[in-house]
């Protein structure tokens, strides 16, 4: 089996991290920790969404915190932007990359954008050609790629379904997303190979959610594949607020100590990282939710 030497993270932390935390995080405890995301060597930090204040009131602060990021050479920052006004509003603050988000389930796309997959396209088709026409690179996210809270299974067809339309409005890059978690390993690879059907394996992304405890075996299959790009999230923060009872993304502690311990390269110091999962999981008063996170803090203090 040969496996990526290379795997490239996106820390979702500040953006699908928080956004369902119900006590508002002050725009200066969001900026500082996508500071120290990026001092321990991520290289793309999802940082916020442009979105409806009302359905997310959490990211009502998008500019502020992007007008706060101390910018570091070499890394870039993506926000989300489901539609004009979205894109509009992120445009000041000069995000590197722009998401729009789709569901493969009609049921999770009325939840999350309020509008079905087929009026989802059209609202993103105008976003994506104005993110292009200035050089923005665009990702389109697949929710719901394996499992849906409203609708249960959901079959590869769906994927395949809104990575051909996505194709087809020019996003440049693909996430599949096991939003609620309940994706096992044969079941992601089904996923992705429908999503291979339209992008290419350099050009797709693994988001999963670890609510089930299956995201790292997950991403274990979906390297098995070559797909060596993986959305995770520092001290395994988060959930989305339209997907009820699913835990955050997979901890990006767990995913670079296996990563690490197969010998595959990410720049990230663990450390360093552990230090920004656990400066912000005080500030949430908990524990990171990170396997790892929690190993390497415990060794700290018997030390
Ligand atoms: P809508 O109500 O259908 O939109 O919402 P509308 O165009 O009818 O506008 C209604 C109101 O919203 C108007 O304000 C608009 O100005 C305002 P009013 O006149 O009532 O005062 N509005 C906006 N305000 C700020 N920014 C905007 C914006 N657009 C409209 N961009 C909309 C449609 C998509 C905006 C809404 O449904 C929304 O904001 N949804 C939030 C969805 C969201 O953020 N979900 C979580 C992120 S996705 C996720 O977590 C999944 C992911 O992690 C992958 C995975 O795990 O699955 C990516
Ligand atoms: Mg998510």
């Amino acid at each position: 089996m040969k496996y990526p030497s290379k795997v490239k993270l996106v820390d979702v932390g500040p953006r699908d991290g928080l956004q369902n935390e119900k006590e508002p995080v002050p725009a200066a405890v969001k900026i500082e920790l996508v500071h120290r995301l990026q001092d321990a060597g991520l290289t793309e930090v999802e940082v916020t969404s442009f979105v409806s204040p009302k359905w997310v009131p959490q990211m009502a602060d998008a500019a502020q915190v992007m007008a706060g990021i101390r910018r570091k050479p070499g890394v870039r920052y993506s926000v989300l932007t489901p539609n004009m006004k979205g894109f509009e509003a992120a445009l000041a603050s000069r995000p590197d990359e722009i998401v729009v988000f789709a569901a493969a389930s009609e049921a999770f796309s009325q939840r999350n954008i309020n509008c079905s997959i087929a009026d989802s396209m059209e609202r993103f088709a105008p976003v994506v050609a104005a993110a292009r026409a200035k050089g923005i690179y665009t990702r389109g996210a697949v929710s719901v790629a394996v499992g849906c809270p409203y609708q249960g299974e959901v079959s590869p067809d769906g994927v395949e379904l809104v990575a051909r339309l996505m194709k087809q409005i020019g996003v440049q890059h693909l996430g599949v997303a096991d939003t609620i978690g309940t994706g096992t390993p044969r079941k992601v690879q089904a996923a992705m190979e429908a999503a291979l059907r339209h992008y290419a394996l350099d050009d797709i992304s693994g988001h999963f959610h670890d609510t089930y405890g299956q995201a790292l075996p997950n991403t274990l299959a979906c390297l098995e594949m070559g797909i060596w790009q993986y959305d995770a999230s520092v001290a395994g923060l988060g959930g989305c607020p339209y997907a009820k009872g699913a835990t955050g993304n997979v901890a990006t502690e767990d995913v670079v100590y296996m990563l690490h311990g197969m010998g595959i390269d990410t720049g990230i110091d663990l450390d360093l990282l552990v230090d920004a999962g656990k400066y912000i999981s005080d500030f949430l008063g908990r524990r990171p939710n990170s396997r790892a996170a929690t190993a390497l803090l415990n060794k700290r203090v018997a030390a």
